[in-house]
């Protein structure tokens, strides 16, 4: 509906608006959370497939902010019988002051966020993972204390969750490169988009099938699953497609700068794209980005619910 705003993808944030999430959320993890910025807010989360961060953090977050909510799994609601998108949004958006979203086809959460009278939140569609991406900026932030200067590279899959740190890192003013196989490449229209971007902020981008290329120089080694959720029918072609050219392994991070972090969104699958003694190494901050969902997830709500005030 006009006038409400919605996070489905991390630009619908602006450079200032972004950078106040993380400013926000380092202030919440040093310092506390508020405990009333949610206080009489009911947010209801929509999921169409597993979680175990997203829908933990989200619940807990909410929980501390003095908010109130309720899981709903699409499988349990008339959705599961065919019940249009668009009724789903006018109706729940009259009960509750939010909604945070997990689904499969991204066109359908824009077609709930155009028909909602309150703010929803992407809380993993196919082709973003903005609530991700907030977690990670938060995570590089505090092992670098800025962005500019600092080189996040992403090897595999071109998917959600490499669109999304893309997305980020070119706000921040971080320099991007991704390394993924020809027909795995984030959306062109996405590339497009980030140049413009980068243009602005002053990151740099670089788009390579070359993992080495990638990696030169960077300060973090960026991977996710080669199968996503949702592209288990295609298993079998995308492992021969990734395995073993675009797996993160102790030589490839060898190859980036020599304190480079190991990052991942998990769940992980070790021995697929990335060695197990990398995911679990000492260079590792995948844990850190774990927890700091949480951190940014309590931020981007109470910036929209207290101080924004999308609704
Ligand atoms: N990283 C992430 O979104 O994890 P979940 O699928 O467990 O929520
Ligand atoms: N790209 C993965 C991320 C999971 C958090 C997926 O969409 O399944």
């Amino acid at each position: 509906m006009s006038g409400t705003r919605h996070f489905l993808e991390v630009y619908d944030l602006s450079r200032e608006e972004f950078l106040e999430v993380i400013r926000t959320a380092h202030r919440f993890k040093r310092f506390g959370y508020p405990s009333d910025s949610l206080k009489g807010r009911f947010i209801a989360l929509l999921f169409e497939k597993p979680s175990t961060r997203t829908r933990v953090s989200f619940t807990s977050a909410i929980s501390r902010l003095g908010g109130v909510f309720d899981y709903l799994s699409s499988s349990e609601l008339q959705l599961a019988r065919g019940e249009p998108v668009y009724d789903v949004g006018r109706v729940l958006s009259r009960y509750v002051h939010g909604l945070v979203c997990r689904v499969r086809r991204h066109t359908d959460l824009v077609e709930l966020a155009e028909n909602s009278r309150v703010p929803v939140v992407n809380a993993l569609s196919d082709r973003h993972h903005p609530c991700q991406a907030l977690a990670d900026m938060l995570t590089v932030y505090e092992l670098k204390g800025r962005f500019e200067g600092v080189k996040v590279a992403f090897v595999g899959d071109g998917n959600n969750v490499a669109t999304s740190l893309m997305q980020a890192c070119v706000l921040a003013g971080a320099d991007f490169s991704i390394a993924s196989p020809v027909g795995y490449w984030v959306p062109e229209e996405e590339r497009r988009k980030a140049e413009r971007v980068a243009a602005e902020t002053g990151a740099k981008l670089t788009f390579t099938d070359d993992p080495v290329e990638a990696v030169r120089g960077a300060d973090f080694v960026y991977t996710d699953v080669f199968v996503s959720m949702g592209f288990e029918a295609e298993a079998q072609e995308r492992l021969r497609a990734f395995i073993p050219r675009y797996r993160v392994t102790e030589e490839l991070m060898s190859k980036a700068s020599p304190d480079a972090r190991f990052m991942h969104c998990m769940p992980v699958k070790r021995g697929e794209e990335v060695e197990a003694s990398v995911a679990d190494g000492p260079r590792s901050v995948m844990y850190d980005q774990a927890e700091n969902r949480m951190h940014t997830e309590a931020a981007l709500l109470h910036l929209i619910y207290s101080v924004w005030r999308w609704i």
